[in-house]
């Protein structure tokens, strides 16, 4: 059972056979007890929740205004679901992500692992990070993730998609090159996500997921979407981070250790040939 199934990752989950449930069946919005109570009747018979629901607009979430609903949809709902989803004896998975950590790690280079302490930079960071505690309290499994893209198979824009874009239409773009991460193919994240629903016994705490290989700056990414798709990296030029003010600050160092994923699911492809899989740039099977 997923739930934020009109979303990037619910959405591939679905694709998989996964029971999904959108925002008009269940809105997360909605005041605890009556959330529980839709919960309960949805989760019945689900061995495995996965919420992929949230509030997922990182700069809009700084607005004064919207700080109710975000914290109501991250910080407060997991708790709730994660309850319910116990209540009627299915495991719970609570997506989250490297936001949860601050700009730069205690020792520069090392990937964030997962009992590193979390340390927002912002309020969608902090939110989601109370909804990893509210997760946690009740049993539930933290899965957080990074950089998620899904590409000109699903509709809707990511970081990918709107590089593929602009490579296509003859735009050079100037992009972030002083922030660094590895990107997570949304199929991929949730093929991981189905294996680890399908696994036996007590899931670990927290663990991570974005795909493998070697960590990337925007820009890099940026170049080598450009690539893939035939066109010259050279057309993407550098800029810092300063020269994109924006309402929400951002970790530059955003690379998750994947240790524990390996060890309780399998290595994640890596993100160049996901990008060579999503854009259809060439042959590259899942490694
Ligand atoms: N995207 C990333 O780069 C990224 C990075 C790190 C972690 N994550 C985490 O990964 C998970 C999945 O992200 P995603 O990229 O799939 O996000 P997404 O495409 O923005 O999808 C989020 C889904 O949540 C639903 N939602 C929002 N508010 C809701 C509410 N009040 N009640 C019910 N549903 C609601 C949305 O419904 P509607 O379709 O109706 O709007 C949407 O379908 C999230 O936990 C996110 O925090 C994402």
């Amino acid at each position: 059972m997923v739930t934020g199934a009109a979303g990037q990752v619910g959405r591939e989950l679905l694709a998989l056979g996964a029971v999904g449930v959108t925002r008009d069946r269940l809105d997360l919005t909605a005041p605890p007890g009556a959330l529980r109570e839709a919960a309960l009747r949805l989760f019945t018979g689900a061995g495995t929740v996965v919420n992929a629901a949230a509030y997922t607009a990182v700069d809009a979430a700084e607005d004064p205004a919207c700080r109710s609903t975000v914290e109501a949809v991250n910080a407060v709902a997991p708790g709730v679901l994660a309850e319910a989803a116990a209540e009627v004896g299915a495991r719970f998975v609570q997506i989250s992500t490297d936001y949860v950590f601050p700009g730069v790690p205690p020792v520069p280079g090392r990937e964030w692992r997962v009992d590193d302490a979390v340390d927002p930079l912002n309020v969608y960071g902090l939110t989601k990070a109370a909804g990893e505690d509210a997760t946690l309290a009740r049993g539930g499994t933290v899965v957080r993730t990074a950089w998620v893209w899904s590409g000109p198979h699903a509709p809707g824009r990511d970081f990918v998609t709107t590089m593929a874009d602009l490579a296509a239409r003859g735009v050079d773009p100037r992009v972030v090159d002083d922030q660094t991460g590895r990107p997570t193919y949304a199929p991929d994240l949730a093929a991981g996500l189905w294996a680890l629903s399908q696994s036996d016994g007590v899931l670990p705490p927290v663990l991570h997921y974005t795909n493998s290989g070697a960590p990337v700056t925007w820009c890099g990414l940026a170049r080598e979407v450009f690539a893939v798709l035939g066109h010259d990296p050279a057309r993407v030029a550098a800029c810092t981070g300063d020269e994109w003010p924006s309402p929400a600050r951002r970790p530059d160092w955003s690379v998750l250790d994947l240790s524990a994923w390996r060890a309780a699911v399998g290595e994640p492809p890596s993100w160049t040939k996901a990008l060579r899989r999503g854009l259809g740039g060439g042959v590259a099977p899942v490694d």
